[in-house]
């Protein structure tokens, strides 16, 4: 098999790994919309992507489930795949897991996600922002110090949407619509004007799948956040600094879970055309 080029331009191996994949892992699809944002700014990049279904949901769960879930996907991306870098593609996952990862591998370029709870108060005008997401992240010691930080700045109105991303994973459209319908009118009321919210972050990698659901109840106004970007621009400023870019070549996607592989590959079709 002829060897790619790797971020040095020439033949082979630079010595410095950039050639292995970027593992990247969430509970479920929900992370597709992380991957699909990291092949845009990484096209050359070689991805193994987890979805570890058979164990999800992860929200209403817990830390210490979510904890250990965690330990057995990333040690199974390090030692089956020995992935270069990994993002936590989960922003449940995130909150009760990243710094122990960090900690246990300090050497390993680590991407999370959390929600976006700056970038939208500088997008809002109303000054009123409503934040969905699962009851581990929304609860989390994480998310409650992002929030002490910027409280000053902007009302946020918080939601745990029990058993939503569940809904998504299975693509249970029935239920999707219920329950969006349910959580955007317990966020109160949508618009510009003052006391109304302008500015919705999707503090969960299944949301922006259901988006066209959510956005029913908000008016046509109203901004949707996701992560997507921001952390494939950080995947590429961690890989860069590390020397570890692939730049070159055609990137491929690898899918890997822990439950319905055939659920997995119709969401990749549907979501991302693979
Ligand atoms: N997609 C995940 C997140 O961003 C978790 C969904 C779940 O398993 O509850 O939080």
């Amino acid at each position: 098999m002829a060897e790619e080029n790797c971020h040095r331009g020439v033949q082979g191996h630079c010595g410095r790994g950039c050639l292995k994949p970027i593992g990247v892992f969430d509970s479920g699809v929900g992370g597709l919309s992380i991957l699909k944002a990291l092949r845009s700014q990484l096209p050359a990049e070689d991805f193994v992507y987890l979805a570890d279904a058979g164990f999800a949901p992860y929200g209403e769960r817990g830390d210490d489930y979510v904890i250990e879930r965690t330990r057995v996907v990333v040690d199974r991306l390090l030692r089956a795949h020995q992935v270069k870098a990994l993002v936590i593609a989960c922003n449940t996952a995130t909150a009760a897991a990243v710094h122990l990862v960090r900690a246990q591998y300090p050497g390993l370029p680590l991407v999370g996600v959390e929600p976006a709870l700056k970038p939208a108060v500088a997008l809002s005008k109303t000054r009123r922002i409503g934040v969905i997401g699962t009851r581990g992240t929304l609860t989390s010691a994480k998310v409650r110090t992002l929030h002490d930080s910027l409280k000053d700045q902007a009302d946020f109105v918080f939601v745990p949407c029990d058993g939503l991303a569940d809904a998504i994973q299975n693509d249970d459209a029935g239920q999707i619509t219920q329950l969006s319908a349910r959580y955007m009118q317990a966020l109160g009321s949508f618009g510009g004007e003052e006391g109304q919210i302008d500015t919705l972050v999707l503090g969960c990698t299944h949301y922006p799948f259901a988006q066209h659901y959510l956005a029913a109840h908000a008016g046509e106004n109203v901004k949707m956040i996701e992560t997507g970007e921001p952390v494939a621009r950080q995947t590429r400023r961690l890989l860069e600094a590390a020397g570890l870019l692939k730049a070159e070549g055609e990137g491929s996607v690898t899918l890997l879970t822990t439950g319905s592989q055939q659920a997995l590959e119709a969401a990749a079709r549907r979501w991302l055309g693979i």
